[in-house]
């Protein structure tokens, strides 16, 4: 039985379809990633999971659990961090953690061996006692990380965990995810529109656009489907060195551009030498590694930052002609 399964799941916002027949089947223990820009319909579909938001049609289960006809028992087997903060800041970090034990029915005797677990964790002692008003953006970041904790969830969500955050907070939250997964049998549902992140931590990732799944694996293997890395080469004879390399195996695509060459090799560690071979003389070369922004791009046709409005205003009016 999955962690989280889902079929068909569908949410809709009058005429918008925020999510748009999703199926899912994350694994216990399993980081998965839901990757896509603003708008994708992210939070939807954790808040349907999470039993905050119902749904339209289809099926979810969380833990075993239906969503709609166990949703008690669903909110048992879960942690949540939400995009917004929801700490109390008027509290100290320890009174928030203290207060949400009490609300997630961690018998009182055991809630400060928790708290001192959950702030060691996150890298917070010392500023435990602390109003949370005056911690910075990052710590307030980690207490929320360690609130989702405390209780001891089989299941983790996390929408959005670094937000906004700097490169070395992102750093440090991404260690700390890392660790609470090797420590514990913790399942862990992440939401980003940082392809970064979305590399580094899932087993597996959805990217979502619109609503939809438009692609579904591993890091590495979305990025393999691509067509591998890019070796860019300026060689001296561009015609004879374009023809040998389109013959190799381990070449998936080769472009002209500006008298140079973008050639996609798979495997390129093993497979430079003969890409050198092939190439004839060389002036100049460089590697460019294949990231989940390629992949993006190359499921979707546009960047995930194009958050234009003129891409929603398409994405409405094909819904419309859908609709009708
Ligand atoms: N309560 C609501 N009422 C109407 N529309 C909504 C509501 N909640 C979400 N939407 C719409 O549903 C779509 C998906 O929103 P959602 O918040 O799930 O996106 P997201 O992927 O989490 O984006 P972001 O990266 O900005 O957090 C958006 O077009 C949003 O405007
Ligand atoms: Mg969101």
């Amino acid at each position: 039985m999955g962690a989280i399964e889902t079929h068909g799941l569908t949410k809709r916002f009058g005429e918008l379809v925020a999510v748009d027949n999703l199926n899912l089947d994350v694994a216990e223990g399993e980081i998965f990633g839901l990757l896509g820009p603003n708008g994708a319909g992210k939070t939807t579909t954790i808040s349907m999971l999470a039993t905050l938001l119902g749904l339209d049609s289809g099926r979810a289960s969380v833990a075993g659990y239906d969503v709609i006809d166990k949703p008690a028992k669903v909110r048992e087997q879960i942690g949540i961090v939400f995009q917004d903060p929801s700490s109390d800041d008027i509290l100290t970090g320890h009174e928030n953690l203290y207060l949400h034990g009490l609300m997630y029915g961690v018998p009182r005797a055991i809630i400060p061996q928790r708290v001192e677990e959950a702030l060691e964790l996150v890298q917070l002692k010392g500023r435990e006692d602390d109003l949370v008003r005056t911690y910075s953006g990052g710590m307030r970041r980690r207490l929320e990380l360690a609130r989702g904790l405390l209780h001891h969830p089989r299941i983790l969500f996390l929408d959005e965990p670094t937000l906004g955050l700097d490169p070395q907070t992102r750093q440090r939250i991404w260690a700390h995810i890392e660790s609470i997964v090797a420590e514990r049998k913790v399942t862990i549902i992440l939401t980003t529109h940082y392809m970064e992140e979305a590399d580094r931590l899932c087993d597996r990732l959805a990217i979502i656009d619109f609503g939809r799944i438009v692609a579904l694996d591993s890091p590495q293997t979305l990025k393999d489907t691509v067509g591998g890395d890019t070796v860019q080469l300026e060689v001296v004879n561009v015609e004879a060195a374009a023809t040998a390399l389109e013959n190799l195996e381990c070449v998936s695509r080769c472009e002209t551009r500006d008298g140079r060459l973008d050639v996609a090799v798979q495997d390129v560690a093993q497979n430079l030498p003969a890409v050198f071979t092939a190439a004839g003389e060389i002036a100049s070369f460089s590697v460019r590694n294949t990231t989940l922004d390629d992949v993006f791009l190359h499921y979707t046709g546009h960047d995930i930052r194009d958050e234009s409005a003129e891409g929603v205003a398409k994405h409405m009016h094909r819904v419309r002609s859908v609709n009708r």
